[in-house]
């Protein structure tokens, strides 16, 4: 009986802490690998390791939000590049994307500017208590891993992170932007590099 509800136990943690089973072992459709071959890839590269810093890695990124990120490009809830890109595909199309990239290994950088980065840890684990910033850990996670609907940041592309709280700051990014605006208006620009950078080195 012991070693049962041990199993049980493994069994839980593994269902939580991992991968969905269903993720891991879901068959990528031929038309996925197409449009990931024929789309995608140009800019996220096959792998999602994102082919430039300006393009967000997608590997390891949440399946719920990449299906909500897609959804709201097609939806044009969030505008940019992406309206094109999302405007013809299906919900099962989204879905399958989402399985395919969110399976894919995630990737971190080396960060070579040890100092901005400690300031960058700062904000992201402790926030600036004279300016009423709560910490990115608080709710990213201190791995900055994210979670189900809330966004991977670790090892994403600094240039990318920076970009995002710019256009948050801004309201240039428009869905679903009331908490990170009234976060990202209150990061100065030496903060917001600084957090930055520190996040593109966080994970593995
Ligand atoms: C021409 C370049 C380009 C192509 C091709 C492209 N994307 Fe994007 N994608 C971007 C850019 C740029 C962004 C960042 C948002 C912005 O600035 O508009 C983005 C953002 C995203 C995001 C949101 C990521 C986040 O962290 O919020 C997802 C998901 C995404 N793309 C998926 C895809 C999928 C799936 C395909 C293939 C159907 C694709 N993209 C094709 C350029 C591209
Ligand atoms: C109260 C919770 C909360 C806190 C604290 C928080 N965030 Fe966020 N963040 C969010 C949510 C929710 C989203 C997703 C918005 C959406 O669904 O479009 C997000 C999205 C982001 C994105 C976009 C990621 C992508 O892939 O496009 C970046 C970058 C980001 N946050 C950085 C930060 C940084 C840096 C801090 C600390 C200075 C921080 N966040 C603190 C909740 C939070």
């Amino acid at each position: 009986m012991k070693s049962m509800s041990l199993i049980k136990a493994l069994f839980l943690v593994s269902t939580t802490t991992l991968l969905p089973l269903s993720t891991v072992y879901a068959e990528v459709q031929p038309r996925t690998l197409e449009i990931v071959e024929e789309v995608c890839k140009y800019c996220h590269g096959s792998e999602g390791e994102g082919s430039n810093a300006i393009y967000p890695r997608l590997a390891g990124q949440h399946k719920k939000y990449i299906v909500k990120q897609l959804t709201d490009f097609r939806e044009k809830r969030r505008l940019g590049t992406m309206n094109e890109m999302a405007e013809k595909l299906t919900d099962t199309e989204i879905s399958e994307l989402a399985d395919y990239f969110s399976a894919k290994p995630v990737l971190t950088h080396k960060v070579r500017n040890k100092d901005l980065a400690g300031v960058g840890k700062y904000i992201f684990t402790k926030g600036n208590p004279y300016s009423d910033l709560p910490a990115c850990a608080s709710c990213h996670g201190i791995d900055g891993a994210g979670t189900d609907s809330l966004p991977r940041l670790a090892g994403q592309h600094k240039r990318y992170l920076s970009s995002q709280l710019s256009e948050f700051n801004s309201r240039k990014r428009t869905n679903d932007n009331a908490i990170m605006h009234s976060i990202a208006s209150k990061l100065t620009e030496l903060e917001r590099e600084a957090v930055a950078l520190y996040a593109s080195g966080l994970g593995k």
